[in-house]
């Protein structure tokens, strides 16, 4: 059994697809997430939907984010964000996996569950097995009053609106934000400094403006696809914060264009996958402006040298002979910059799923809300 939005009672907004329009309405989306809830005088997030007190929100030693398919990985995004700026040890786990393992339920622990439609079977199964085991869960959810969001102790909703086409786009950017609230909330209740609470305020408020500028390279991004799609399998590249964006960017590939794609932390290259490395096997390569900039470099290099094509995503162009393309985006904060580095993959994706003429918004075999285990 699956369950759909009734795509029925939306339209296209003018665009030829769903998933086009979800990603054009980036700005607005992100800004409704981020709505009322930063304060710029102490340079927190007001987070009510938490039901947690200042000493609760101190007493969490780990967090544990579950999640499934794109929701996960946007909670590799979470963890990255809730170590940097909370300094509290978080990692991201697929929902379906965790459910099966019995999980050690800690109290000294936050669970994170996220979920677009707030009815994926297995996140589900996970937040009510934590709950009878006493776990502390919050969700983060776009669909409001939807099972997960009934189900947990308190909060996060995405007020993104209404996501139909099947491979989430403005869900993923919102849930993304929504951990840079919940992490620059549990910081300032520890100790992230408010410097560096407004450095974070701030570039927040700047990402809706910056997401603007990458959709005006919309054409240009839609020449590399049709450049690139026509390969039979794609390898994706990151490291640390690059890398949940080149899962996702991968992700994305597969689910609505059907091309074989594979994402690696860059630096797991050498031990395998750079075997597979060659003309047949381009490389899409997260290569942000922060201090792996020269090491990210250097793979660059790594692959070109056996004959690999790199279409690079960064911050500034890098020497010719390091990359065939590059697609270069504004630079924000860096705990930040995943958000934006994933906008230019969607749309890759996007424009590669239309140049091969799939089903851009039903992709063979998926479903948007998958409420079987
Ligand atoms: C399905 C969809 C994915 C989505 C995942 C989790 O597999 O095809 O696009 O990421 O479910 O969905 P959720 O609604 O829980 O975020």
């Amino acid at each position: 059994l699956t369950v759909d939005w009734d795509a029925g009672h939306y339209d296209t907004g003018g665009y030829e697809h769903y998933l086009l329009k979800e990603i054009s309405e980036q700005p607005e989306t992100i800004t409704r997430t981020m709505s009322g809830r930063l304060d710029e005088r102490f340079h927190v997030a007001h987070l009510g939907g938490l039901n947690m007190d200042a000493r609760e929100t101190r007493s969490f030693r780990r967090v544990k984010i579950i999640g499934c398919g794109s929701a996960y990985y946007s909670g590799q995004i979470g963890a990255q964000l809730i170590e940097e700026l909370a300094r509290i040890p978080a990692d991201a786990e697929p929902a379906s996996e965790f459910r099966y393992r019995n999980p050690v339920v800690d109290p000294d622990t936050l669970y994170v569950a996220i979920s677009q439609s707030g009815e994926t079977y297995d996140t589900l199964a996970a937040v009510q097995e934590l709950k009878r085991k006493g776990g502390r869960v919050i969700g983060i959810v776009n669909a409001v009053g939807s099972a997960i969001a009934r189900e947990v102790d308190g909060g996060i909703y995405l007020h993104a609106g209404p996501e139909v086409s099947v491979a989430s786009t403005k869900a993923f950017t919102s849930t993304a934000v929504a951990f840079a609230l919940l992490a620059l909330h549990l910081g300032r209740v520890r100790d992230l400094s408010p410097a560096d609470g407004r450095r974070i305020v701030d570039g927040l408020r700047r990402l809706p403006g910056q997401i603007a500028d990458i959709l005006t390279q919309g054409d240009k991004i839609a020449e590399l696809a049709r450049k690139y799609a026509g390969h039979p399998s794609m390898m994706f590249v990151g490291r640390v914060r690059g890398y949940p964006v080149a899962r996702e960017g991968a992700q994305k590939l597969k689910e609505i264009s059907y091309v074989h794609a594979e994402a690696y932390p860059a630096s797991e290259l050498k031990h395998g996958p750079l075997a597979l490395i060659g003309p047949e096997m381009p490389t899409v390569a997260i290569v942000p402006d922060d201090e792996l900039l020269d090491k990210n470099l250097t793979t660059l290099g790594e692959i070109r040298t056996r004959g690999g094509q790199v279409l690079m995503v960064g911050h500034r162009e890098p020497d010719a002979k390091l990359a065939d393309d590059v697609i270069v985006i504004p630079k924000n904060e860096v705990e930040l910059d995943p958000i934006l580095l994933t906008i230019p993959l969607q749309l890759l994706a996007y424009h590669a799923a239309v140049a091969l003429d799939r089903d851009v918004d039903k992709p063979r075999n998926l479903a948007k809300s998958v409420t079987v285990e």
